[in-house]
């Protein structure tokens, strides 16, 4: 494994939706598969990386037994295990989509159906990428960002906000993009505010681009 270009480096990624319990029974979810963090867990590996890969729920299973798969459930598990292993870390991609809010109290027994409607309070979840940032020595960091408007802008305000190197903008407004699809379609974004755009791809080769992005960085 050794003279490839990630050898010797020790990467972590997050993966897939979180879950954050209502009740014994329920949760609030979303709709992501995991497919892209776990392509560029595959990637990373294949190019010689040590990989850690934290993933929240997800049908996904992985062949390579070179990555060390980290199975969590909400967003506070997540948090933990990537502080777990960051400082060690020279490259963190954080590609979950984790869930904003949970709800403040979790009943301890399966909540019971009553006339009329119900309220749920919910509060905030950890940023982790923004707490990744706020730790950040050696590593090189990496977030993505899913806009609606103002994409560029947006994307390079969460690059700055979160101590991030660079940014992979998934574009809505791009068909092909983004959650649950086979492919994506990426803009990527460096501190530097240096930009690169990347066609409709195949998820397995967008993680492709990004390494190949990364490694020029990280070598340079
Ligand atoms: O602020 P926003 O949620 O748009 O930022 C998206 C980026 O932040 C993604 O890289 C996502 O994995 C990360 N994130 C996180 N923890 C959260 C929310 C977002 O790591 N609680």
């Amino acid at each position: 494994r050794k003279g490839l270009p990630l050898s010797g480096k020790k990467v972590l990624i997050t993966a897939g939706p979180t879950q954050e319990a209502i009740d014994p029974v329920r949760f609030l979810g979303n709709r992501s598969t995991g497919t892209m963090g776990f392509e560029l867990a595959k990637r990373a590996a294949n190019l010689g990386a040590e990989v850690v890969l934290v993933a929240g729920p997800t049908s996904l299973k992985l062949e390579n037994s070179q990555i060390e798969l980290i199975r969590v459930t909400s967003a506070q598990e997540m948090y933990e295990a990537c502080h777990a292993h960051y400082a060690k870390m020279d490259v963190a991609i954080c590609a979950a989509a984790v869930a904003d809010y949970r709800p403040k109290y979790v009943a301890q027994e399966k909540m019971k159906k009553k006339d009329g409607e119900l309220s749920i309070e919910l509060e905030r979840t950890p940023d982790i990428l923004f707490s990744l940032g706020q730790n950040k020595k050696k590593q090189f960091l990496v977030g993505f960002a899913l806009e609606t408007e103002n994409e560029l802008e947006n994307a390079k305000g969460k690059l700055q906000r979160k101590n991030l190197d660079a940014i992979v903008l998934n574009s809505l407004k791009d068909s092909g993009a983004g959650f649950g699809g086979g492919t994506n379609k990426i803009t990527f974004i460096d501190k530097n505010s240096e930009i690169k755009t990347f066609d409709v791809k195949e998820k397995s080769e967008v993680a492709s681009d990004i390494w190949k992005e990364i490694i020029s960085r990280i070598h340079a």
